[in-house]
């Protein structure tokens, strides 16, 4: 297609990553924010947050003046032929999605676009909130299209899943309008090797016929259940997995072996069964808890993502009672390093990090924890345990330390050689909340393992 002029409202971590991507594709891009912070690493070259192959695109994009930061509803609007809405949509007290940001943004953007643009929703809303937003710009008495376009990119692979996508899902009910929101993104697909070489990304794939990503035109109510469904899904294999970890580390089988073995099959599927910690981050918890509030709101329960919940929020406890237990139940004096504190590995996001809740809790029963993490020291400093100390690396967290905690799954921490925590801690004890490290090299030293389910 030809370029044509795009804004996208929220540089968070889905907006800048679609803004910059579109701008690489060769789209004027204006990325619109109400965050200065934000607005000024963008001018600057970069992100926010860190994501692997980010920078250089934003940087490129900057200096071919198709990525413009912009505060500005009036400046950015007017001009656009599609505009993006990329706000958060965290949880209300409740558990029910707060909406705020996402009515707000509709609002200001409408009175101002163009006549036959389209406004495009990537925000992840409960099922029927596109329908809300239509009346909205209705009473606004502005013929704009409306067209649900869920986005499924994770952090740490952000650059990836959507040049290398598995599908894109868009649905409205003009046509016209979802097939031009298709052409778009097969704008950024045909430049995606160009895209990537300058990320300093690889492909995660052969570019075969086989390989290609599915464009999935649905109704809009469709794509809106789409996306939280496939969030909810995952979620409930990650505590199906903690599940069965549970009963094995009752009986000796080990969690890993089993879901290798389960997962196998190819109806089930190797990935999302990896037992630990339970799942954090700013999409899973409040995604699953929106999508149980929106089912009650229209009279249906939902207890399966209820008992996922659940499942999930025992987890932290479980592991820090472990840990106890193995110190002698009594955790003062007790040093412990915490190698982690980013909800996953690959990203500096902090939001519902079970490392933070994990550390937090040791602490609050009177550890004295050497916390790390490669990207998320920054970051987790406002949400940890004032008593904490983060440290530069980590050998430094592992200093005469009694127990070391690994929660979260840097490749990092994979590779750190067993010797070397016999070397650093005073302590023998290697807790692996995500299961990563070799428990027969760890015992074979003489150091005690403890896994989740292992
Ligand atoms: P985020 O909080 O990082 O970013 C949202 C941005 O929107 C913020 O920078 C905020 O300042 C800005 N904003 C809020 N109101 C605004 C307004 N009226 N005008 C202009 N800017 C405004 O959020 P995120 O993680 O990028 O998520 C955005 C949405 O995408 C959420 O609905 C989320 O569930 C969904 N999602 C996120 C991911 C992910 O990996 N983070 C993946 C898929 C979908
Ligand atoms: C998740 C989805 O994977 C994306 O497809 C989706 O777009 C995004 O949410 C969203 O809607 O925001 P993300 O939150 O970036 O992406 O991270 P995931 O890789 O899904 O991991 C989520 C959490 O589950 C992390 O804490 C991770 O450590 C944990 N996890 C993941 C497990 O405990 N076990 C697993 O097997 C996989």
């Amino acid at each position: 297609m030809a370029n044509t002029t795009i804004t996208v409202i929220g540089a968070g971590y889905v907006g800048l990553t679609t803004a910059t991507l579109l701008a690489e594709a060769g789209h004027t891009t204006y990325v619109l924010d109400i965050n200065q912070q934000r607005l000024q690493a963008i001018k600057e070259g970069r992100s926010f947050f860190f994501e692997e192959g980010i920078n250089p695109l934003i940087k490129h994009a900057i200096d071919n003046k198709k990525l413009i930061p912009t505060d500005s509803y009036e400046d950015s609007i007017p001009h656009s032929q599609f505009v993006f809405s990329c706000v958060g949509t965290p949880d209300n007290p409740d558990g029910s999605s707060n909406l705020t940001y996402v009515f707000a943004a509709a609002e200001q953007a409408s009175r101002l676009m163009a006549a036959n643009s389209i406004y495009i929703q990537k925000s992840t809303v409960p099922v029927g909130t596109g329908e809300r937003v239509k009346e909205q710009f209705a009473k606004i008495k502005k013929k704009v299209a409306y067209v649900s376009n869920p986005e499924f990119l994770r952090e740490g692979t952000a650059i990836t899943d959507t040049l290398w996508f598995d599908r894109i899902v868009a649905g409205g009910n003009d046509k016209k309008s979802v097939s031009k929101v298709m052409d778009l993104y097969k704008s950024v697909e045909s430049r995606r090797a160009e895209i990537a070489k300058r990320a300093g990304i690889q492909s995660p794939k052969t570019d075969t016929k086989n390989d290609k990503g599915a464009y999935i035109i649905t109704n809009r109510n469709s794509a809106e259940l789409i996306k939280v469904t496939a969030n909810a899904f995952l979620a409930l294999k990650i505590s199906f997995a903690n599940s069965i970890a549970k009963l094995a580390d009752q009986t000796g089988a080990d969690v890993n072996e089993v879901m290798d073995a389960v997962g196998a099959d190819r109806r089930i599927g190797r990935a999302f069964l990896n037992a630990g910690r339970g799942y954090g981050g700013g999409c899973f918890p409040k995604d699953v808890s929106g999508l149980i509030a929106s089912a009650q709101e229209r009279g249906v329960d939902m207890p399966i993502m209820t008992a996922a919940t659940d499942v999930n929020e025992t987890m932290p406890g479980y592991i820090a009672e472990k840990i106890k237990k193995a110190l002698g139940d009594n955790l003062s004096q007790k040093r412990i390093a915490v190698l982690g504190l980013a909800f996953k590995a690959g990203t500096s996001d902090v939001r519902r990090s079970p490392g933070i809740k994990l550390a937090n809790v040791l602490a609050k029963n009177g550890a004295k924890v050497f916390a790390y993490d490669p990207q998320a020291n920054e970051e987790a400093r406002k949400d940890i345990h004032r008593s904490i100390e983060l440290c530069n690396s980590y050998e430094e967290a592992l200093q005469d330390a009694d127990a070391v905690l690994i929660s979260t799954e840097w490749p990092e921490f994979a590779a750190i050689k067993i010797d070397v925590f016999k070397n650093l801690m005073r302590g023998t004890l290697v807790v692996d909340a995500v299961n990563i490290i070799n428990k027969q090299a760890v015992e074979k030293i003489d150091l005690r393992h403890i896994g989740v389910g292992r």
